[in-house]
């Protein structure tokens, strides 16, 4: 049966490799910020192979901005079948000395309030859905410990937590999980890590490569299938970090 899945920030990188592997036979929201001619190449792909996409541009930095968002989706769809809360970003590192109050409010808003604010926007919808299932991004950040980017990591720290939280509190009509990426080649690293991070990145891995947008799209598709699992973040890093 066709599904109705909201993708945010699925013009490029993990969100838009997600898009394509789910886009046969499906409905999909295309969030997208900046990058308007990658989610509308990324749109193109969904209905090539059989899909449904619908586009909708916002920065996601503002609550308003959130309630824009579902406000659009609910005034195209009666229904959702699937949230996935991708959008989201280092913005840059800082040294610990030196933390901006600033960079705090723009990363926490970016990644964990909107990841908030959107869920619960979102539920009244989800509950017309059809085994209905959040998904959240969160990253190997909050569990290694990343120098430099100690507030991403807390924040998406914040987000692991989150989807325990939710997944308790709306079981059991909507299955709540998230996924934790290691270090996989999208645009995401274009901004904050050089050629050389990079390099060391791959050599610190136990599987000695960078990870594809695909192996999490593949994760997310997992999650989505398999209606026992719900209040679990899967690792998804190559070895870099192990339990
Ligand atoms: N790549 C990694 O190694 C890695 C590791 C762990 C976790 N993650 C997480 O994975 C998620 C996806 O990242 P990615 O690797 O796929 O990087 P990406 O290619 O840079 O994708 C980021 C997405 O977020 C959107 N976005 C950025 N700023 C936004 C804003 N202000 N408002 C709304 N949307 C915004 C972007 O939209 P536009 O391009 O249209 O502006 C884009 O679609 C993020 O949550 C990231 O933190 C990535």
């Amino acid at each position: 049966m066709s599904k109705i899945i909201l993708i945010t920030g699925a013009s490029t990188g993990l969100g838009a490799a997600t898009a394509k592997l789910l886009a046969p036979q499906n409905k999909i929201i295309v969030h997208y910020y900046s990058s308007e001619e990658a989610a509308e190449k990324v749109a193109k792909d969904i209905e090539e192979s059989g899909g449904e996409a619908f586009l909708i541009q916002e920065d996601l930095t503002s609550e308003e901005a959130c309630i824009r968002l579902v406000r659009e989706v609910a005034n195209r769809y009666s229904k959702l079948d699937i949230l996935i809360n991708n959008a989201g970003g280092l913005i840059r590192r800082q040294a610990a000395q030196e933390l901006e109050w600033k960079l705090m409010l723009e990363t926490f808003s970016l990644n964990t309030f909107s990841t908030m604010k959107i869920s619960s926007l979102c539920i009244p919808l989800l509950k017309k859905g059809e085994d209905p299932n959040i998904i959240n991004i969160s990253s190997i950040a909050m569990r290694n410990g990343a120098p430099s980017a100690t507030i991403y990591g807390a924040c998406k720290g914040a987000i692991d937590s989150f989807t325990r939280g939710l997944a308790k509190e709306l079981a059991p009509e909507i299955r709540v999980n998230a996924v934790a990426p290691g270090v996989i080649d999208t645009p995401f690293h274009e901004k904050v890590s050089t050629p050389e991070k990079m390099e060391k990145f791959k050599e610190i891995t136990p599987i000695k490569r960078i990870g594809e947008a695909i192996h999490i799209a593949k994760t997310i598709k997992y999650l989505i299938e398999n209606d026992f699992i719900t209040g679990e973040t899967i690792d998804v890093n190559g070895g870099l970090f192990m339990r």
